[in-house]
């Protein structure tokens, strides 16, 4: 008996990294998986490889229309847990607006326009698991705009989890500090990148980064535990602690 048995899962950003192994986690324990991402080759290779029944469907989570069109091929969303994203690093003098705006468009925008389209459909007992960053928590260098994104989701999470409570179902926010083994594209140059690790390595108490698994653990218990809502569970070595 998987802990997840008979639950129809949905991740976006499912195809790698985070949201993939939240996915393989799910799928140990049971769960019917739907990966969104943009790329349908690697989801289907991420659906072959969870088995179980996942599959994978082609969605630009800034599109509300195709977000729309797709939950329409959904009668029911037990889970949905929504990692799809990237990160604008920059200095912000050296950072145009609407790069920004592009990366809200995606990472809040999309996260919003998942649970509008698919809380219709969540019967009592929904879960809801948004991804953030450790980023309002704690100073990232050159990430103003990131940071502001990580806040902004964090803030609509806590406030969904009070709305949403009444009708049974959970919202909780992920909150990665930095995890490796990932495809995220950090936008930095080889230096940059270097010193980037460098800098999230000392930043972290137990001196290394995370791997998604430590996420997938995260989620799962967010997705058993029925008395969590509303938390926002930094994933982060300790980061936010120092
Ligand atoms: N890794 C970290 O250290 C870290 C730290 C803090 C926060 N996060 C956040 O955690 C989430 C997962 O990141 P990750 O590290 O696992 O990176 P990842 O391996 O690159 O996963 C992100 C996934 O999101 C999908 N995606 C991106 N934009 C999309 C869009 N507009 N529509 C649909 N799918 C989209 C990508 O697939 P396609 O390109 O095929 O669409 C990709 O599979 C992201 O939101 C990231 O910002 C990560």
């Amino acid at each position: 008996m998987g802990q997840l048995d008979g639950k129809i899962a949905v991740i976006t950003g499912g195809g790698s990294g985070i949201g993939l192994a939240i996915a393989e986690r799910f799928a140990s324990e049971g769960a019917q998986l739907v990966l969104v991402g943009r790329r349908k080759p690697v989801l289907d290779e991420a659906a072959e490889k969870i088995g179980h029944g996942a599959y994978g469907v082609s969605v630009d989570v800034s599109d509300d229309e195709r977000v729309r069109a797709f939950f329409d091929t959904l009668d029911r969303v037990d889970i949905l847990c929504t990692c799809a994203g990237k990160a604008v690093f920059g200095a912000v003098d050296e950072t145009p607006p609407s790069a920004i705006r592009e990366l809200f468009d995606g990472r809040f925008f999309g996260q919003l326009s998942a649970c509008y389209n698919a809380i219709p459909k969540m019967p009592e007992g929904g879960v809801i698991l948004l991804c953030s960053g450790i980023a309002d928590a704690a100073h990232v260098k050159n990430y103003s705009g990131g940071s502001a994104l990580c806040g902004a989701v964090n803030a609509m999470g806590k406030n969904l989890a009070v709305e949403l409570g009444p009708r049974g179902i959970r919202v909780n926010i992920l909150s990665p500090g930095f995890i490796g083994g990932t495809t995220i594209d950090f936008n930095l140059e080889r230096d940059e990148m270097i010193e980037f690790v460098k800098r999230s390595i000392d930043s972290t108490p137990l001196g290394h980064p995370g791997e998604p698994r430590h996420m997938a653990d995260a989620a799962l218990f967010l997705a058993t535990c029925e008395f969590v809502s509303g938390q926002v569970v930094e994933v982060d070595g300790g980061w936010t602690a120092t």
